[in-house]
This record gives C-alpha cells, sequence and structure tokens, in this order.
C-alpha cells in the first residue's frame, strides 16, 4: 500500500492465549513506541473485568465498543503496537482498518499446542465457557480462517515471546 511500513502501526491478532499481550509489549518497548492492549482499554472504560462486562453489558456492546476503539487507535496519528482480542478481526470494519493503517501480524499456534494452555486461560475467557473441547476446536479453526487476512503470519509452537519480538521487529526494520 502507499504508506510506507515504518508510518504504520503494528496489529497482533490471534486466537486467545497465544500471547498477543505479552508479545505486543515487547515488540513495543524494542521499537520504543507505545503499546495498547484493546481488553485492557475496554475494562478501564468500564471498570470491571471482560468477564464482568460480557456479563453484565453483553457481548453486542463490548463488541461495538472494541470496534470503535480499534478504529479509533489506528486512525490516531501516533503510531502504536496493538493487541486485539481474538474475536476483534472477525468485524470486517476492523480488519478494513487494520489493513489499511497497520501491518498486521497474526500469531498462529498449533490446535495441540494450544489446547495445553487452555487450563490457565478459560477461568477469564467468556467465549470458552460452557463449551465443551470439540466445540472449542470447532471455534478455534473457524477462527483461523477469520484469521487468515493478515499481511504477516508467525507459527509460534515452539517459540518463546522473545524470539516472536524479535522476529517482529526484524521485519519491519
Ligand atoms: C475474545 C478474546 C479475548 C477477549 C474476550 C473475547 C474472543 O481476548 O477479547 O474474552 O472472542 O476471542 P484475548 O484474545 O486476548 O484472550
Amino acid at each position: 500500500s502507499e504508506i510506507p511500513i515504518r508510518e504504520k502501526n503494528i496489529v497482533l491478532i490471534g486466537f486467545m492465549g497465544v500471547g498477543k499481550t505479552t508479545v505486543g509489549q515487547l515488540v513495543a518497548k524494542k521499537l520504543y513506541r507505545d503499546f495498547i492492549d484493546i481488553d485492557e482499554e475496554i475494562e478501564k472504560i468500564y471498570n470491571m473485568s471482560v468477564t464482568d462486562i460480557f456479563r453484565k453489558i453483553g457481548e453486542t456492546e463490548f463488541r461495538r465498543v472494541e470496534r470503535e476503539l480499534i478504529v479509533n487507535i489506528c486512525n490516531h496519528k501516533k503510531l502504536k503496537i496493538i493487541s486485539l482480542g481474538g474475536g476483534a478481526y472477525l468485524q470486517e470494519e476492523v480488519r478494513k482498518v487494520c489493513l489499511s493503517k497497520c501491518i498486521v501480524y497474526f500469531l498462529d499456534l498449533s490446535w495441540e499446542s494450544w489446547k495445553e494452555r487452555l487450563p490457565l486461560i478459560i477461568d477469564s475467557r467468556p467465549v470458552l465457557q460452557n463449551k465443551t473441547l470439540h466445540e472449542i476446536e470447532d471455534l478455534f479453526f473457524k477462527r483461523r480462517k477469520a484469521y487468515s487476512l493478515h499481511n504477516s503470519k508467525i507459527t509460534i509452537n515452539n517459540l518463546d515471546a522473545e524470539t516472536i519480538a524479535n522476529k517482529i521487529v526484524e521485519s519491519v526494520k
């Protein structure tokens, strides 16, 4: 596109619990840029956890606020590293703004590796609750298709956050 890489935001997408926030923080530090985690921003707005927002306000409203925040942040002139929640990129408006104003990195993990992380993240992820492992697997592969529009994919199976962050930093230099 017309905007040079150095003048773009960096956006991290991928399924819940793949490490978008951890990697994003590292990339921001290495590139001396501000980091923003969209879930954290929404939690600040409501002064509630994502779980409570889903329960008390509802997913529809969460998705509206999520979409508006992403559009605003992507259009802001100060360049950032941005971690999206795992469902954000399912919204067309989000994909559109990200692909025009940002370099989008898809952090991809195999189902086998991801499954091992499930117990660590399930309590704070309303989308995973009250689902069988099969239903979660379905969601994993459906979401993976939605993440297929990106500028770069990083397969993270055996990589630590530091290595992933270095790969991103090298690729934008
Ligand atoms: C969601 C992912 C979460 C959070 C919310 C919904 C999803 O973010 O936005 O629980 O629909 O995949 P993480 O990807 O950071 O877990």
